[in-house]
């Protein structure tokens, strides 16, 4: 059994489980790789008796499905946690994602998400990337007033940058900002070849800690890389999304991969599982929220959930970074 730790941020002063719920992995067949919907729904209630809390998932994921696994696999068990779901990325009749921060689009994406989580509310609704072709300050109005009607409870930001952010915050109150940040990558200018206009670790995580929000951070594992097993290319479907991270797949990998077999060698040399120490890492720092791992399978969830059990000393925070200082080349 787990003895999870919780935690809160002056924003969303409630009991917010240390190790979260990443649900990408519940998108279906054709995302990542080895899917089944029995696995899925089985990881998902585990993680819930194990003691967490806080479910990540957005409309885009397997475009409606990993909100319906989702909904269906917390039947019953809804008012134990919070579900942090997204908006703002539509997807055609040819399946075609594009950003749509507008009013309607956002009202109907709400409508729909409720729907399929089976739900009433969505406890932290996030806004999954900028649309530069929308004023914020409508985006804002709306979930304001849909906040007003309870519809949704907290409002948060994806991939802002700080500028983005601050115009975002004059209209009101934002309590989470998700971004990717893990152990190898702290203020990465990329994320799978897209450009990201913020930097984790210097200038979003202490802004978020001043502003009393939740850093919620993403691919905290670097999409397996951070595991005792690692990722391996070759044994990944061709279709899983994780071909498209030159980091893990393509010429920057052999930089990742040799910075993370040295943090395995060290992880060992504590005791511990890379992955747990890969979200303790994070964990331990001011602001953070939920580290919304994403997991697939039993095992992983329980892995994963062990993290929650133990926390990293000052010693061995010193010797993770001394580790990171012999990979210059990391962003
Ligand atoms: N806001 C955004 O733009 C954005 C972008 C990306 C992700 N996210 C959110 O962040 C969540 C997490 O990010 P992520 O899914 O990209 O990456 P991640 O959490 O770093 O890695 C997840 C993958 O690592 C492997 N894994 C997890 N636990 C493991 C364990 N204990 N041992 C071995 N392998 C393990 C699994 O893959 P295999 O078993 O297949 O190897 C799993 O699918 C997502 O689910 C999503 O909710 C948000």
């Amino acid at each position: 059994m787990v003895d999870m730790r919780y935690t809160d941020a002056p924003l969303i002063p409630e009991s917010m489980s240390v190790v979260g719920f990443g649900c990408w992995p519940l998108s279906g067949p054709g995302v990542w790789s080895d899917y089944s919907e029995a696995a899925a729904i089985e990881s998902v209630r585990l993680a819930v008796d194990l003691g967490v809390n806080f479910f990540d998932v957005a409309p885009v994921y397997g475009l409606g499905h990993a909100e319906e696994v989702l909904g269906r696999a917390l039947a019953n068990r809804r008012d134990e946690v919070l579900i942090a779901s997204k908006f703002g990325l539509v997807w055609d009749e040819h399946d075609q994602v594009s950003n749509n921060g507008s009013g309607p689009s956002i009202r109907a994406e709400l409508e729909a998400s409720l729907r399929r989580l089976g739900t009433d509310r969505i406890d932290v609704y996030q806004m999954h990337w900028p649309d530069p072709g929308c004023d914020i300050d409508e985006t804002m109005a709306t979930v304001l007033d849909l906040q007003a009607d309870g519809e949704i409870r907290y409002i948060g930001l994806s991939n802002f940058s700080i500028a983005e952010m601050e115009q975002a915050r004059l209209s009101g109150s934002v309590a989470t900002f998700q971004g990717l940040y893990n152990l190898l990558e702290h203020n990465p200018d990329a994320y799978h070849g897209i450009p990201l206009e913020y930097r984790s670790r210097s200038e979003v995580l202490p802004y978020v800690a001043d502003a009393g929000m939740a850093f919620l951070p993403y691919s905290p594992l670097l999409q397996g890389l951070l595991t005792e097993a690692g990722y391996d290319a070759v044994a990944v479907d061709a279709s899983d999304v994780r071909h498209a991270n030159p980091k893990l797949a393509g010429p920057d990998a052999p930089v990742y991969v040799a910075a993370a077999a040295d943090l395995r060698a060290l992880a060992a040399d504590m005791g511990r599982p890379l992955s747990q120490v890969a979200i303790n890492w994070l964990a331990a720092q001011a602001g953070m929220g939920p580290v919304i791992a994403g997991s697939y399978t039993a095992d992983q969830v329980e892995h994963n959930a062990g993290a929650g059990d133990w926390e990293l000393t000052t010693d061995e925070l010193g010797a993770i970074d001394r580790v990171l200082g012999r990979h210059p080349k990391l962003a």
